[in-house]
């Protein structure tokens, strides 16, 4: 079997899950990483027998490598995909595509004129929770959807330990941005935001958010993005989504997914890893068939232009229409 030779840019959080997402793949192999962190990227690449590198730049001069995933601090993914568009690498770039909106238009227009894959990290599309839901609103099994409500919470602290590079509508808002327009099939007509601040916070972003949505078809949605979950809350997230239809309701919650296990070391959900491996999958196959993007620029640049209006009109208190 071919093996896609993949390399993996940024090991912190969610750069580590994705080397060991990769690893599990047979039709996938991980031959670079690359971290700043130089001790960082010498133990991961000592874990999964792949040469360590510091830079992205560096990473991209491996021989042989046909594809990256770009899971840099957000301010970072413009240069890296600059980069790897101009080597001919097909790329998934983590959510949110830029924190800006012109140069998440530069990763898309880079990854056009290089005729490369791009694919965004939306991985709210791999949980098959979500991918139920979304079937439940096309298959009209909740009649015409009416309107939905989503929240996306983690502890508080996550402001702290991302540095307050971004506030949690860039983190997690736009996912459920993401996620709303994939399931309901529609695109956003108009943003109201509002936001709040639960806890004393060194960085000055949004931490507590509703953002609601009017759709085109008519359907409406509350989006709730926050970082204030107490730090002993025993998962650190609680993610649901809520839909209403003329004939019919749903009600996911991740929190209520059959197997939680409670140790010395905390609570765990074990299916919480599964759709980053589906993610990456879905990735290396579209890659290797040549395949369209499965998640392409033109998503995560509406995600962002959703992001965008909340924060504009938390600062204007406007209802801002795209
Ligand atoms: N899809 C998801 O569910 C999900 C989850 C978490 C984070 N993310 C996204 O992934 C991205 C990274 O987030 P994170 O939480 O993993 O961040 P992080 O801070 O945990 O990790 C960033 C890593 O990049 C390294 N780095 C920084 N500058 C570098 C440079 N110039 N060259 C090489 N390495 C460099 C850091 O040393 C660190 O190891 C963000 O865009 C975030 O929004 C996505």
């Amino acid at each position: 079997m071919r093996r896609l030779q993949v390399g993996v840019i940024g090991l912190g959080e969610i750069g580590g899950a994705h080397c060991a997402s990769i690893a599990t793949l047979p039709q996938a192999q991980l031959v670079a990483v690359a971290d700043l962190r130089s001790e960082v990227a010498a133990k991961v690449a000592g874990q999964y027998g792949a040469t360590a590198y510091g830079t992205a730049e560096e990473l991209l001069a491996h021989p042989g490598i046909e594809a990256v995933i770009i899971a840099l601090p957000d301010h970072l993914h413009l240069a890296a995909a600059q980069a790897a568009a101009a080597a001919g690498k097909a790329m998934l770039v983590e959510k949110p595509l830029a924190v800006d909106a012109e140069e998440a238009k530069a990763i898309v227009r880079a990854a056009e004129a290089a005729k490369t894959l791009l694919m965004v990290g939306f991985t709210v599309r791999y949980f098959p929770q979500y991918i139920r839901a979304r079937q439940a609103v096309a298959n009209g099994e909740l009649g015409t959807l009416v309107s939905a409500f989503a929240r996306r919470a983690n502890v508080v602290t996550q402001t702290d330990r991302i540095q307050g590079r971004v506030g949690v509508l860039h983190f997690l808002g736009v996912h459920d941005f993401d996620a709303l327009r994939w399931v309901i099939g529609d695109e956003v007509a108009s943003v109201h935001a509002i936001s709040a601040t639960s806890a004393p916070l060194a960085h000055p972003v949004e931490n507590e958010t509703f953002t609601t949505l009017r759709f085109k078809k008519g359907a409406i949605a509350c989006v709730q993005a926050g970082w204030y979950l107490p730090t002993n809350h025993p998962a650190g997230f609680d993610f649901r989504l809520d839909l209403t239809g003329r004939d019919g309701s749903l009600n996911l919650s991740m929190m209520e997914q059959g197997l939680a296990i409670h140790s010395k070391s905390g609570t765990s959900y074990p299916y919480m890893a599964s759709p980053l491996i589906a993610e990456d999958r879905d990735f290396v196959d579209s890659v290797l068939a040549g395949a369209p993007s499965p998640i392409t620029g033109a998503d995560g640049l509406a995600a962002g232009a959703i992001v965008d209006a909340a924060l504009e009109s938390i600062a204007t208190g406007r209802v801002v229409d795209l």
